[in-house]
This record gives C-alpha cells, sequence and structure tokens, in this order.
C-alpha cells in the first residue's frame, strides 16, 4: 500500500464503532459522578462536555505526518485520541475532584497522564490531559479502548480555543502574537485564583 492511499469510507465506520461505545460508556459515567457530586457538595464541578471522534481525514493527516501506513489497523495501533471527550470545570479544585472519581473507577485503565496546569507549556498553554482505556465488550470478549480527556477550566478553554484560532494563521507576526498570548493566560489564571476565593468567600483585593 502507498504512504498516499487513504481508508475507505467502510474500514473508517468500522473503525469507530468501538470507540464511539467506549465514549458513551464515559460520558454515562461523567454524568453520574456530576449529579452524585451535586449532591454531596450542592454544586455541579463540570460545566459542559464536548465530546468528538476523530473525522477520516484528521486519522489520515495525523498517520502521514507520522510516516504511517494508512490503514484501520495502524490507527487502531497507533492513536489514542480517536475518542475525545473535553471536559469544563469552574475551578481547578473541580478538576482534580473529577479527575480523581475517574481514577478511581476500578475497571478503567489509566494510559497516560500530563498536568499542563502544574507544568503549563511554554506558550501558556494550561490543561490536564488523560488518556483511559475503557472497556467495550464484543460478542466475543472485552477489549479496552483509548479515550482522550482534556480537563480544563472555562478561561483555559477560552485561552485554547482563540490561541488555536489565532495562532494557525500563518501571515501573523508570531512571536509578538506569542507573547500576547503568554500574557493572557498570566491574566485568566489570575482571573481563575480572584473567581476561587469568592466562590469560598474570602477577600480579594
Ligand atoms: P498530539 O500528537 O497533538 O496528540 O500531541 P501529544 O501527544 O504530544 O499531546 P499533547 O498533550 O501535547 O496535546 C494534545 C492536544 O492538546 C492537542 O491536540 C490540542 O487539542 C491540545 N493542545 C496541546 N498543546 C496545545 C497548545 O499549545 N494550544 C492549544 N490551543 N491546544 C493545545
Ligand atoms: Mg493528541
Amino acid at each position: 500500500m502507498e504512504m498516499t492511499d487513504n481508508m475507505t469510507e467502510e474500514e473508517y465506520s468500522s473503525l469507530i464503532i468501538p470507540y464511539q461505545d467506549a465514549m458513551a460508556n464515559l460520558m454515562t459515567r461523567l454524568e453520574a459522578l456530576n449529579n452524585d457530586y451535586r449532591l454531596k457538595y450542592k454544586n455541579y464541578p463540570i460545566h459542559y462536555i464536548h465530546k468528538r471522534i476523530k473525522k477520516k481525514k484528521s486519522i489520515e493527516d495525523k498517520l502521514r505526518k507520522r510516516q504511517i501506513k494508512i490503514s484501520a489497523e495502524e490507527a487502531r495501533e497507533s492513536l489514542t485520541d480517536i475518542a475525545g471527550v473535553r471536559i469544563i470545570c469552574y475551578f481547578v479544585d473541580d478538576i482534580y475532584g473529577v479527575l480523581s472519581l475517574i481514577k478511581r473507577q476500578s475497571d478503567i485503565l489509566v494510559l497516560k497522564e500530563k498536568d499542563y496546569i502544574k507544568n503549563s507549556k511554554k506558550n501558556g498553554y494550561r490543561s490536564y490531559h488523560l488518556v483511559i482505556g475503557v472497556p467495550v465488550y464484543h460478542t466475543d470478549g472485552m477489549e479496552y479502548y483509548p479515550v482522550e480527556i482534556q480537563l480544563r477550566t472555562l478561561q483555559m478553554e477560552l485561552w485554547a480555543s482563540m490561541e488555536h484560532r489565532i495562532c494557525y494563521k500563518s501571515d501573523r507576526n508570531v512571536e509578538r502574537d506569542a507573547e500576547i498570548f503568554l500574557g493572557f493566560a498570566h491574566q485568566l489564571e489570575e482571573m481563575e485564583n480572584t473567581l476561587h476565593r469568592m466562590e469560598k468567600n474570602l477577600e480579594v483585593e
């Protein structure tokens, strides 16, 4: 097979079925956690959840970029972000709360974890990244399928969405843009901290 070959529509449709099942399974668990949290602490930790299955073209582009043969089998072997769930929380505390509730579920595997909140990227990007294995039962047994989870506050989501949109335009002054976005990251973190103090009924300057 040539590197330029693509998957057929049929290959793509059957590839994504178990990922959709894994993602639906996770969504149900997250709703239960959010409701239970509400009962205990009188507040929802999750503002909203955005989910997506990677498009056929994005899968092909990613494999091509990594110089991997383009097939459903290779996608299954090497990509962990075919199913992606972004959890937008109110406060950083909520992120670590939801995270520990997910990790405590005994039939879920933690495959990969990156804390860009404690260690933000050089450009100011912040988020908690987690890849988990969710059990999916087939007629002939069980298999784990990866779901990539990004946990963010509303401020982190604002920053990442805007940075993604603005910084992809190639005809801009990249260095100046980066400086501005790093400044925004600090301002948004400050806003997060102030709102958190207000939520806790603490003094703010
Ligand atoms: P990928 O091959 O993109 O998955 O890289 P990786 O495996 O090193 O993962 P990483 O944790 O760096 O980033 C994965 C995802 O996080 C990306 O697809 C984006 O959705 C998001 N992300 C990471 N860095 C940035 C960033 O600097 N800006 C924005 N807007 N999003 C980012
Ligand atoms: Mg990724």
